[in-house]
């Protein structure tokens, strides 16, 4: 079965081929298809941009399309960047990150909560719509560290992991991440209504 993954973020992209794995899904991706036009995300909240990301999509394509919306929620900031991470600052990973540093300069440890959000959404198209969460639990580190991941992950520290999200092997991310999480719930989903 060919299901279209509305993302054009790489990393992502990676880590969804990689947590859907063993389904007997053909993964493709808007570039395959020519439809190379971002969605804008307008919506207020994760569900209702994850949504308006694969109903896009999914209308232009005619195919079971996926989205995810993600991001990062720090405590000492009121849970922001929240939906607005990707768009936190303009530039490289690196300038998001080190700006979230700045905002956090002489918080101290015990308050440099934070937790990584994934709503992930899968329309269909006969129009039923399936929507799962996914959460990690984490801490802002005070400097980043590690290579790999993408996004906010060499600045947040996972406890249990006792090492940044960008130290983790993918493997070990793709165990415990707020995307492995909420893929978990899908791939039940996904081998209910489609295999
Ligand atoms: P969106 O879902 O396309 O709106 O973008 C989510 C943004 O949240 C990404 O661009 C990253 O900045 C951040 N983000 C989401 N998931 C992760 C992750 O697994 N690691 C690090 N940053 C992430």
């Amino acid at each position: 079965m060919r299901l279209l993954l509305a993302t054009h973020n790489r990393g992502k992209r990676r880590e969804w081929q990689a947590l859907l794995t063993g389904l007997p899904v053909e993964l493709l991706l808007p570039d395959d298809l020519g439809l190379s036009g971002e969605v804008e995300e307008t919506g207020e909240t994760y569900l209702e941009n994850a949504l308006l990301k694969a109903r896009t999509l999914g209308a232009a394509s005619g195919l079971p399309t996926l989205a995810d919306d993600s991001g990062l929620e720090v405590d000492a900031l009121d849970g922001a960047p929240g939906i607005h991470s990707a768009r936190y600052r303009l530039g490289a990973d690196a300038v998001r990150y080190r700006a979230l540093l700045r905002a956090l300069e002489g918080v101290p440890p015990e308050k440099r909560t934070a937790r990584f959000r994934c709503v992930a959404a899968l329309v269909l198209p006969d129009g039923r719509e399936f929507t799962t969460e996914g959460v990690c639990e984490g801490v802002i580190a005070t400097e980043p560290s590690g290579e790999g991941g993408f996004g906010y992950d060499p600045v947040f520290y996972v406890p249990e992991q006792d090492c940044t999200m960008a130290k983790l092997s993918d493997e070990t991310k793709n165990r415990l991440s707020h995307r492995a999480r909420a893929a978990q719930a899908l791939r039940a989903v996904l081998l209910a209504e489609l295999l």
